[in-house]
């Protein structure tokens, strides 16, 4: 068990301008499952590499339990590291693959024995302990290279999208497992994705960056429902949050020709009037009313494209200034056709306000 607090974290490659991680700053908590989210080439390798002593820390500390691990090799840091291309040892069978890495720590042979045929239990590989890793599936052979990470049963547990080179079905299943792996085993874990989806499922918190810095850090649906700035807004939600240009009155946004009431928000919040980034879920649009109330203002526009899911139906809205498009979700069974016009429902109570300067929110300050 782990605490793991990293500390103005920072990292510069030889020979590049910019740093690759800047003034990292996190605590995983004892058993807590983190999540680095964030675009490709923001750092999370770098951070996740560091942690696990494979790369020199250029600023900050890193301390595992209260102990400053920056300069301790990485075999003495009692850390597993799955990473997304797992090699497994062709040549040995699955009990040989996971009982490597102890042979070579020394771990007496009994010891190994039992760590293996547990690690084997729990991860359902028992009855293919004398297979080797070519008569495998997939799933079942990133499950291997998971068991090997828990037979060391270290203190920390780090993967680097352990997931990506998996089909769509397996990795659901995978995701499921190790979720229910970690549930149970209770291993603190730095988990590094560029998947929104993983992120808001396997995370107890999630902490998301961008450009070598870290944005936001929060509980998933906290970090989805409340996000600091436009990137984070943007980042979580398939599809992404429409962002739309509006013009701000004293306690309402003027959208085309619709006012939208701000009631969220004091006139000092707002400040003076001038044109503020308007944020709406596609799933804060309505094509029949989900309740009574006058929080859902009607908003008439073109419909430019309907994507029919099965499940749901995602429309491209134009509004009339010919250019903003806006993305809805709607049910399943809508009737609504490319060129009609349509008017839909929008949630006033779920919009969300952002400064296009800063890209920052602008915070409600009233209930
Ligand atoms: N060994 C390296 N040498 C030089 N630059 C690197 C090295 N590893 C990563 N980088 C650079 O550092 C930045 C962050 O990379 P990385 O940590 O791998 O991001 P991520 O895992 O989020 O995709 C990128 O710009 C990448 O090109
Ligand atoms: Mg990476």
């Amino acid at each position: 068990m782990a605490v793991v607090a990293i500390d103005g974290l920072g990292k510069r490659y030889p020979g590049s301008s910019e740093p690759a991680v800047e003034d990292f700053t996190l605590t995983i908590g004892d058993g807590e499952f983190m999540v680095l989210l964030g675009p490709s080439g923001c750092g999370k390798s770098s951070v996740l590499r560091m942690i696990a002593g494979l790369e020199p820390i250029t600023t900050g500390t890193i301390a595992i339990d209260g102990r400053v691990v920056n300069q301790v090799p990485a075999k003495e840091r009692d850390i597993a590291m799955v990473f997304q291309s797992y090699a497994l040892y062709p040549h040995m069978d699955v009990f040989n693959n996971l009982a490597f890495g102890l042979r070579r720590r020394s771990v007496p042979a009994a010891e190994i024995d039992r760590r293996v045929r547990q690690a084997a239990d729990k991860l359902g590989l028992t009855p293919y302990l004398r297979r080797k890793p070519h008569a495998l599936s997939g799933g079942q052979r990133q499950r291997v290279a998971l068991g090997r990470a828990i037979v060391r049963e270290p203190k920390v547990f780090l993967f680097d999208e352990p997931l990506s080179n998996l089909d769509a079905a397996l990795r659901v299943s995978t995701r499921n497992e190790l979720i229910r792996q970690q549930h149970e085993i209770g291993i603190t874990t730095i988990y590094v994705t560029h998947d929104q989806v993983e992120a808001m499922t396997m995370g107890h918190r999630i902490c998301i960056m961008d450009k070598g810095e870290v944005v936001q850090i929060g509980a998933p649906l906290e970090v989805y429902r409340s996000p600091a700035n436009t990137f984070v807004a943007r980042f979580l939600g398939n599809p992404p949050m429409n962002l739309v240009p509006i013009e701000l009155g004293q306690s309402s946004g003027r959208l085309g020709n619709v006012d939208i009431p701000l009631r969220s928000w004091s006139p000092r919040a707002l400040g003076h009037a001038r044109t503020v980034l308007l944020g709406i879920r596609p799933e804060d649009l309505y094509e029949t009313p989900p309740r009574p109330g006058d929080d859902l203002v009607p908003i008439a526009m073109q419909v430019s494209a309907v994507e029919p899911l099965g499940a749901e139906t995602l429309l491209v809205l134009t509004l009339d200034d010919g250019t903003t498009d806006i993305i809805a979700r709607v049910g399943r069974d809508t009737r609504l056709r490319i060129g009609e016009r349509a008017t839909v429902l929008l949630d006033t109570t779920a919009v969300h306000l952002f400064d296009p300067t800063t890209t920052r929110v602008i915070p409600r300050d009233l209930p």
